[in-house]
């Protein structure tokens, strides 16, 4: 488990420190994966040092299954982060030796015996799919087979927590679906807590539970994945069901509203548009609409169109559907209505 509690660092800078986390506060449990997603610069990487004390916090705390990082010597934490399994973008792989001898590393720097490590790399390897590929070396084997590498390396010492940082980037597709698969695997098989950075939003659909945004070094949402999709206030919700951001343009200036709808399959019943459709007695077209799985239960999203005049009948029916529309253009008639107001205040 990671628990974090006001952490905040601050770098040197040019003309003094640089606040690069502030007051930063998350939890993620055992058997949870945790997406940290933000634009570049916004503090992810650092979260990830803090979090295995390769950067100390400047104030706050930093707690892995209980322990309190930032209290401990460098010896200690030595010993605890053995507790924290790390893979990168790069495997960090070392060329020179084969996937059992770079898997083996850290069993080895820890003076565990031939035929210990042995058995413990087999089993590793195994358990990331590559029990035959022990004696290639790192330019002998595909990308996703090296970042598989670098995973069964990081579980070595058995941690508790996994932090991954960027670890899909500039993997095809197909690969990608294959590392966050196993990751999924490791979380349920392994109890594991997975910091899981990545800026590749399809990516944290496929693999996580919850998922925080970090803006500018401060948490600007945060919260489980399905909530997020759902809510029409959400940005990153906003991000991951990728409605066509021209679709409202298309309509800005027609006398049709557009609307955006989101919702869980479990809190509406299945043919709900046909009872809005019935309730608001007039013509509503689909523009866009997809459904993803989101553990197990379906989540949907749609974009709908239907007369800006009954703007309000219509967002009626939709609400006692237990649905929270958004608008995505001002429409023609709000913009005549706004024309009005705005010619009466300036006369
Ligand atoms: N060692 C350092 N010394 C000074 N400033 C640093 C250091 N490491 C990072 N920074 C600054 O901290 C900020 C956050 O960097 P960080 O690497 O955490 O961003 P990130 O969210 O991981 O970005 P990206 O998506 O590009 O990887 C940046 O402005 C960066 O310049
Ligand atoms: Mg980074």
């Amino acid at each position: 488990m990671i628990e974090l509690d006001h952490l905040t660092k601050d770098y040197p800078g040019r003309t003094g420190p640089v606040r690069v986390l502030d007051d930063i506060d998350l939890v993620v449990q055992p058997g949870e994966i945790l997406a940290v997603v933000g634009p570049s610069g916004a503090g992810k990487s650092t979260l990830a040092q803090c979090v295995n004390l390769l950067e100390r916090p400047t104030s706050g705390s930093v707690r892995v299954n209980g322990r309190d990082l930032s209290r401990l010597s460098e010896r200690e934490l030595r010993v605890a982060r053995r507790g924290i399994g790390t893979i990168f973008q790069s495997d960090g792989l070392q060329s020179r030796r084969t996937a059992a001898e770079n898997v083996g590393l850290p069993l080895r720097y820890l003076g565990v015996t031939d035929r210990a490590r042995k058995a413990r790399v087999a089993e590793l390897l195994d358990r990331v799919g590559l029990a035959d590929r022990a004696d290639y070396y790192p330019h002998q084997l595909s990308g996703g087979q090296r970042q598989r590498v670098g995973i069964a390396r990081a579980l070595a010492l058995r941690p508790s927590v996994l932090l991954s940082d960027e670890a899909t980037s500039g993997l095809d597709p197909e690969t990608t679906r294959s590392i966050t698969r196993l990751l999924k695997e490791l979380r349920d098989d392994l109890n594991l807590s997975v910091l899981f950075i990545t800026h590749e939003m399809d990516t944290v659909v496929d693999v996580a539970d919850t998922v925080a945004r970090i803006e500018r070094g401060r948490i600007a949402e945060y919260g489980r994945l399905e909530d997020l999709l759902t809510s029409p206030e959400s940005e990153v919700g906003e991000a991951l069901i990728s409605i066509d951001p021209d679709i409202s343009t298309l309509f800005a200036d027609s006398a049709h509203g557009v609307w955006q709808v989101s919702y869980g399959a479990a809190d509406v019943r299945p043919d709900w548009l046909a009872h809005v459709s019935a309730e608001f007695g007039a013509h509503i077209g689909i523009l866009q609409a997809d459904v993803r799985v989101v553990h197990g239960a379906p989540v949907g999203w749609v974009v709908i169109q239907a007369d800006a005049d009954r703007a309000c009948a219509l967002e009626t029916a939709l609400r006692r559907e237990g649905l929270a529309p958004k608008r995505l253009n001002a429409g023609a008639s709000d913009a005549a209505a706004a024309r009005v107001e705005l010619e009466a205040v300036a006369s």
